[in-house]
C-alpha cells in the first residue's frame, strides 16, 4: 500500500535555555497545569489528600497513586475534551506517602503502612474532562478504577496454568495478584492499554539457594524493596496478601508455599479501559524481564502484528513478539477487547535483537528449535516454551542477543513504520566489556536513540543511531549530534510519536540521586521536540541528527529539581498535551495549580500529570 506522507509540520516554538528550579518551564505562548497528583481522590471512597501524609491504605486505593509513569489517552468516540486517560504507578517515596517516612517495630514493617504502600502501587484509570478550557476528573465516574499491587489477574499465554505459577492463591495457576513497577507502556490498535512490569524482581526475597532464572532478574537475596513480606503472620492477613513477597522454599504445607509468586510478575498486561469490570490480563507469551514499554508496528491488513519491548538494565535486550493471528481491521471495532487481546497477543513468536556493523540486524526466534551456544537447541537447554519464557533473558543470552545501554521505551513513527527505542545510558560499558556497533561509546553516560525497520513477516531489519546524547561542550567522539546549549540532552527514556510526525523525547537522568553527567549539572530533565525523517534517509551507523541539521531538535519543557519526565498522551486534536512529572523532591507549590510556579520553602512532593496546553487553544507544537 501507498503510505500517504503526513501533512509538513514545522515546529513553531523556540527552544527553552537550560532550567534548575522547583518549578516547571514551558515555551511563550504556552500554560501548564498540575492534574491528578498523587493521592488525588477518584471517588467518595477517599478522603482528600492530606498534607501530612495521613491517607489511609483505603484512600490510596481509591486515589491516584504515586509515582505517574507510563501513560496514554484514550478518546471517547474520538473526543479531544473527555477521554479516559490510562497512568501508571511505577513505584513509591516512603518519605512523602507516610507522615515520616517508613517505620519497622521489631523488625517488621506495620500491616496498614504495607497496605498503603501496595495501593500506592499500579496502574489508574481516569475520567477525565475538559470544560471551559481545564482538565478535571469526573468524580466518581463508572470508569474511574485502580489497579495495585494486590488486584487479582489472569495470567493468559504459555506460562498461564502450569506448574510455574499455582500458588495457594491460584492452584491451577492461572491467576496472580497484582501488577509492579509499571514503568512505560503501550497501547493497542483495538482500544486496550498495556502496562509494563519492569522493576519488580526487588520486591521478591529469596533467601534461599536462588534458580538461575531468579539470579537473572535479581530476586533479592536478603529482603524484598520494602520488606512487605515481613508484614506476614499478622492476624489481618489474607492468604499470604504479605508473605507472598518471600519465595524461599520452606518445606512447609503446600497452603503457605509461594516459591511460584514471583513467576506470575515480569510481563505486559492488557488492561480494557473501557469496561470497568474486566479482569487485566498477562500476557506471558511476549517474555518476562523488566519490561519497559510496548510500541506495535504499523498494522497491516493480512499480516501479522508486531510489538516491541525493551529490557531495562544494563546490557539487556531489545524483543520483538509477533503475532501468530494476521491483522483484521475489523478487530479494531470490536467491544470484547480482551478477546481481541488473546487473539493476538497469547499466541506467537517472540525474538530477540542481534546487531550487525553493516547497519542490518537479525530478530533471533526464541523458540524450541532454535540453536544457540554450543549447537544446542533452546529445546536442548531449557524444554518446553514455558521454561523458556519464564527464563526469556537466560534463553536471549544463549541465543547470542546483542547487549544494549538499557534498552527503554519505543515507539513507532505514525507513516513510515520506522521503530525508535531510547538507550538511556550505561556506566558499566568499560574496556572489559567493550562497545558494539549499536553501543559505540564507553562510559555512555549520556544514553542515544537507536531506530530499525522491519516486517512482521521476515527476520530481517535495518537499523542507525539517531541521537547520541552529550553535554554541548563534550568532545567530538562523545557530542556526535553537535548538540548545544539549547538541545543537549541525557538519558532519553520516555518515547512518544504524535500522528504528525512529530518524535518527544523525555529525560530520566536518575538526579534525585545526583547529577552525576554535564547535562543533569546544566539542566533539569526535559523534554524535546523532533520532526524526524525515514530511516532510508540516513548513511549507515552514524548520527542521523549532526550539527547540520540538529537545529530541528527542540527542548519544549524542562521540569523541576530532581525529577523524571516520563509518560506521553495527547489530545486527537493536539491541543492537550500530558506528560508525568516523577519523584519531584520539592513540587508542586502549594495552592496553586498552575506548574510552572516555583516553590518557596519545602513543600510535601507529589508525583503529578502536567498537562500543556496552548493560551490561545491551538494545536502544541506547531
Ligand atoms: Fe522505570 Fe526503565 O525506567
Ligand atoms: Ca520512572
Ligand atoms: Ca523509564
Ligand atoms: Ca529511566
Amino acid at each position: 500500500p501507498v503510505v500517504q506522507p503526513p501533512a509538513p509540520v514545522k515546529l513553531g516554538f523556540n527552544s527553552l535555555p537550560n532550567s534548575m528550579t522547583d518549578g516547571c518551564v514551558v515555551p511563550d505562548g504556552y500554560v501548564a497545569h498540575v492534574f491528578a497528583p498523587w493521592g488525588t481522590p477518584l471517588n467518595d471512597n477517599a478522603q482528600a489528600w492530606n498534607q501530612n501524609g495521613n491517607n489511609t491504605s483505603s484512600d490510596l486505593l481509591n486515589s491516584m497513586g504515586m509515582h505517574h509513569d507510563g501513560m496514554h489517552f484514550f478518546p471517547i468516540e474520538g473526543s479531544s475534551t473527555e477521554g479516559l486517560l490510562a497512568i501508571n504507578h511505577e513505584y513509591i517515596d516512603q518519605r512523602t506517602l507516610h507522615p515520616s517516612g517508613a517505620t519497622t517495630v521489631a523488625g517488621k514493617r506495620p500491616v496498614e503502612e504495607v497496605r498503603k504502600e501496595i495501593n500506592a502501587h499500579g496502574v489508574a484509570i481516569v475520567h477525565v474532562r475538559r470544560e471551559n478550557g481545564r482538565w478535571n476528573i469526573v468524580h466518581n465516574s463508572r470508569f474511574n478504577r485502580r489497579f495495585t499491587s494486590a488486584t487479582a489477574m489472569k495470567l493468559a499465554g504459555p506460562v498461564g496454568g502450569t506448574d510455574w505459577v499455582k500458588t495457594p492463591f491460584s492452584p491451577n495457576g492461572t491467576q496472580v495478584r497484582g501488577t509492579n513497577n509499571n514503568c512505560g507502556n503501550g497501547y493497542t490498535p483495538w482500544g486496550t492499554y498495556i502496562t509494563a512490569e519492569e522493576n519488580w524482581a526487588a520486591c521478591f526475597v529469596n533467601t534461599g539457594v536462588q534458580p538461575a532464572h531468579q539470579l537473572r532478574v535479581g530476586i533479592g537475596a536478603a529482603a524484598g524493596r520494602y520488606g512487605w513480606e515481613t508484614a506476614a503472620n499478622d492476624p489481618s492477613e489474607v492468604l499470604g496478601e504479605f508473605a507472598r513477597f518471600n519465595i524461599t522454599e520452606t518445606g512447609v504445607d503446600a497452603t503457605q508455599d509461594w516459591r511460584n509468586e514471583a513467576n506470575g510478575f515480569g510481563y505486559l498486561v492488557e488492561i480494557d479501559p473501557f469496561d470497568p469490570s474486566s479482569i487485566a490480563t498477562k500476557r506471558t507469551a511476549m517474555g518476562r524481564f523488566a519490561h519497559e514499554g510496548c510500541a506495535y508496528s504499523k498494522p497491516e491488513a493480512g499480516k501479522p502484528l508486531a510489538f516491541y519491548s525493551g529490557d531495562d538494565s544494563r546490557f539487556e535486550y531489545i524483543y520483538r513478539f509477533v503475532s501468530e493471528a494476521v491483522w483484521d481491521p475489523k478487530d479494531a471495532e470490536r467491544t470484547d477487547r480482551l478477546a481481541v487481546g488473546a487473539k493476538y497477543l497469547d499466541k506467537g513468536t517472540l525474538y530477540v535483537a542481534r546487531f550487525n556493523a553493516d547497519g542490518s540486524g537479525e530478530w533471533l526466534a526464541l523458540i524450541g528449535s532454535t540453536v544457540g551456544a554450543g549447537g544446542r537447541t533452546l529445546t536442548d537447554e531449557f524444554g518446553t516454551l514455558d521454561n523458556i519464557l519464564i527464563n526469556t533473558r537466560g534463553a536471549a543470552d544463549f541465543v547470542g542477543a546483542t547487549p544494549m545501554d538499557r534498552p527503554e521505551w519505543t515507539a513507532t513513527h505514525p507513516t513510515n513504520g520506522d521503530i525508535y527505542l531510547t538507550l538511556t545510558n550505561n556506566t558499566s560499558r568499560n574496556a572489559g566489556r567493550g562497545t558494539n556497533p549499536p553501543n559505540p561509546r564507553l562510559n555512555n553516560v549520556n544514553g542515544h536513540i537507536i531506530r530499525w525497520h522491519d516486517d512482521a513477516g521476515t527476520a530481517k531489519f535495518k537499523w542507525d543511531i539517531f541521537v547520541f546524547g552529550s553535554n554541548a561542550g563534550a568532545d567530538a567522539d562523545t557530542n556526535r549530534s553537535g548538540l548545544t546549549a539549547l538541545n543537549q540532552l541525557a538519558s532519553p527514556d520516555g518515547l512518544g510519536f504524535d500522528a504528525r510526525g512529530i518524535l518527544w523525547i523525555q529525560t530520566d537522568n536518575g538526579i534525585d540521586s545526583g547529577r552525576n553527567n554535564d547535562v543533569a549539572r546544566a539542566t533539569n530533565d526535559q523534554m524535546l521536540a523532533v520532526i524526524p525523517g525515514a530511516i532510508a534517509d540516513s548513511t549507515g551507523t552514524g548520527p542521523v541528527i549532526n550539527a547540520s541539521n540538529q537545529a530541528d531538535l527542540r527542548r519544549f519543557f524542562v521540569g523541576p529539581n530532581e525529577a523524571e519526565i516520563t509518560g506521553f498522551a495527547v489530545t486527537p486534536d493536539y491541543t492537550s498535551i500530558f506528560l508525568n512529572i516523577q519523584h519531584p523532591v520539592n513540587w508542586p507549590a502549594y495552592g496553586t495549580d498552575d506548574a510552572t510556579v516555583a516553590t518557596t520553602g519545602t513543600v510535601r512532593a507529589r508525583s503529578s500529570t502536567v498537562v500543556i496546553q496552548r493560551a490561545d487553544g491551538g494545536p502544541i507544537g506547531v
